[in-house]
């Protein structure tokens, strides 16, 4: 079963993303983490999209599409995909779906986490990142055992060079204006998911499951 995630920067999108594709067997695929893969390897593809990231605007699409769509083509049809920052325009949720329809496949729902702008920045400010397992800890609402640690192995935890709150205000635009009307073309399809992205990590892991285990239920998986 095919699913995307839906969501501002900061909604829990990764988080979300991890538990449930450990639960449910998903492939998990994220659009930022393939673009900042090819930046630390230093690829042409990674330099040409790193002043879009770290302007927070979004990378455009005849850039990413193709290198998103290609994971997506070869990714174990068994399993069922969880797409995480993609599709985040209108051109490629159109283009996702007729890459899907020409092998059979479809998207099941689009899980959508709603969180308000205020509380997106105290989210993303306090990000750190594992460098080596790309675990993901915040400061103050899910904070490593040692400060400054990864509790996996140990390594010195990352900032996202986009985790500022000037870029952050600039990826909130970029996510009202382009990916936010995402919302009505999967309405529109009967996929939309709406989730209240606001409450505790498990209580949002809660509303996704039951959400992922119905979508089951009716496609008899
Ligand atoms: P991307 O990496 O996709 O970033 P994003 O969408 O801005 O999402 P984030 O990764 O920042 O947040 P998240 O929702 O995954 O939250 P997380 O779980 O980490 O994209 C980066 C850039 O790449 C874009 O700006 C663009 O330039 C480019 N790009 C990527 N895809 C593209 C595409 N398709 N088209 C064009 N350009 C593209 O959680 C955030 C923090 O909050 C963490 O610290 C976490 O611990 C904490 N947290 C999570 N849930 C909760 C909760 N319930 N309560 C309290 N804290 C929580």
């Amino acid at each position: 079963m095919n699913l995307v995630l839906l969501g501002p920067p900061g909604a829990g999108k990764g988080t979300q993303a991890e538990r449930l594709s450990e639960t449910f067997g998903f492939f998990h695929l994220s659009s930022g983490d393939v673009l900042r893969a090819e930046r630390k390897r230093g690829s042409a593809l990674g330099k040409r999209v790193a002043g879009y990231m770290d302007a927070g605007e979004l990378v455009p699409d005849e850039i990413i599409m193709e290198v998103i769509l290609e994971q997506v083509r070869s990714s174990p049809e068994s399993a069922g995909f969880l797409l995480d920052g993609f599709p985040r325009t209108r051109t490629q949720a159109e283009r996702l779906e007729e890459a899907l329809t020409g092998e059979g496949r479809r998207t099941r729902g689009a899980l959508s986490l709603e969180v308000p702008d205020e509380e997106i920045v105290e989210r993303i400010t306090g990000r750190r990142i594992c460098p080596t397992c790309r675990r993901v800890y915040h400061v103050k609402y899910q904070p490593p055992a040692k400060p400054g640690q990864c509790d996996a192995d140990g390594a010195s935890l990352d900032h996202r060079s986009d985790d500022t709150v000037e870029v952050v205000e600039q990826r909130l635009r970029a996510y009202h204006e382009q990916t936010e009307p995402l919302k009505t073309f999967y309405r529109e399809r009967d996929l939309l998911f709406e989730v209240d992205g606001s409450r505790e990590m498990e209580a949002v892991f809660e509303g996704c499951s039951r959400i992922v285990r119905g979508l089951m239920n009716e496609a008899g998986a």
